[in-house]
């Protein structure tokens, strides 16, 4: 299957007056059409600025290097002008926090339609009559007189449910949620998932989605990449993931999941996630709390280990 999105060698460094920050490191993966991809990793992994590199919603002081092939054509290549043309059309994005991704003042149906009003893809009474259908399919009852309320009038849910149709009335052909679900108790959470995939296998489209909770990854995604550090550290098919997890971050991860296991036997990872300024370039990102570590791994950054086509780790254990 051809590859919707293809991420090669992204690095993406801050250039701060307190020094550099390294937040991503040389990462790759592919994206299938209509398949999704889970990115999991502590917090300050590098996960959500991944994903703004492959949006380009960072400051100027950001430098991104590598390359971005989506459709066929390196996105770091493209204009201010091209790039907008891509956002919210090809590629949409929803964020953790819906209330502050969504205009206080302005009616909800308003800004349903303004992603098909600012790419001129339909008039103003096609663009209400889409907005209305979009909200009753991402699960808003009564949507032709909720069009005309302002998000305060919404709870949580229904504001992350009006922030998915508003991502999706473009039709984009990617979906990246960066952890859509995190300021929602696990009920909606579940809704909001389920919602996601339905629409997802409806209309084919592709979904990135950034989540910190393994679980929630293993049940909705086709692969998984495992952060640590600004660097992948191990990607699989879900399937090869949950069979043979390999890496001891990944293990640790798992051994840290409820649901996976039992409250009881739940061990967190010892240690706190690294500081990307400090972090040195060679040598494995994980090595301060790795119970394996070897001499090699603090002075020699380790090698990609092929387990098959779809299941690479990055550890000198395996070698
Ligand atoms: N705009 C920014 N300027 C400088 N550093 C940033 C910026 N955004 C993120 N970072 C740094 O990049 C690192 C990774 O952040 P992030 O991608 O948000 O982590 P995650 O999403 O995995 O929790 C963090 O250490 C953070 O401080
Ligand atoms: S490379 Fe070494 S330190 Fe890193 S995870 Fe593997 S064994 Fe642990
Ligand atoms: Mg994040």
């Amino acid at each position: 299957m051809e590859y919707l999105l293809e991420v090669k060698d992204l690095k993406t460094h801050f250039y701060t007056k307190k020094g550099v920050i390294k937040s991503v490191n040389g990462i790759s993966y592919g994206l299938k059409r209509g398949q999704t991809l889970s990115i999991v990793g502590e917090s300050g992994s590098g996960k959500s600025v991944s994903v703004l590199s492959i949006m380009r919603l960072l400051p100027t002081y950001a430098k991104v290097d590598g390359e971005i092939i989506f459709e066929g054509n390196n996105l770091l290549n493209y204009d201010d002008r091209k790039m907008k043309k891509i956002r919210g059309n090809h590629i949409s994005m929803i964020f953790q926090d819906p209330m502050s991704s969504l205009n206080p003042t302005v009616k909800i149906g308003q800004q349903i339609m303004e992603p098909l009003l600012w790419h001129h893809k339909a008039s103003k009474r096609e663009a209400r009559q889409k907005a209305i259908q979009m909200l009753t399919e991402v699960g808003i009852p009564s949507a032709k007189e909720r069009f005309d309320q302002y998000p305060f009038e919404f709870s949580g849910g229904m504001r992350q449910r009006v922030m998915i149709a508003m991502a999706l009335i473009s039709e984009p052909e990617l979906l990246i949620a960066d952890e859509p679900t995190t300021s929602l108790d696990v009920t909606v959470q579940a809704q909001i998932l389920q919602l996601i995939r339905k629409i997802q296998e409806r209309r084919g489209t592709s979904v990135i989605l950034i989540t910190h909770n393994l679980a929630v990854a293993t049940m909705v995604s086709d692969y998984i990449v495992v952060m640590y550090g600004g660097r992948i550290v191990e990607k699989a098919t879900t399937k090869e993931f949950l069979k043979n997890p390999l890496h001891p971050y990944t293990l640790g991860l798992l051994n840290s999941t409820p649901i996976l296991k039992s409250r009881k036997s739940l061990n967190p990872i010892p240690g706190q996630p690294p500081d990307l300024r400090k972090l040195k370039d060679v040598g494995c990102p994980f090595a301060k709390r790795c119970s394996k570590k070897m001499p090699r791994c603090e002075v020699e950054n380790p090698p990609e280990i092929k387990v098959s086509n779809t299941h690479n780790v990055y550890c000198w254990l395996y070698v």
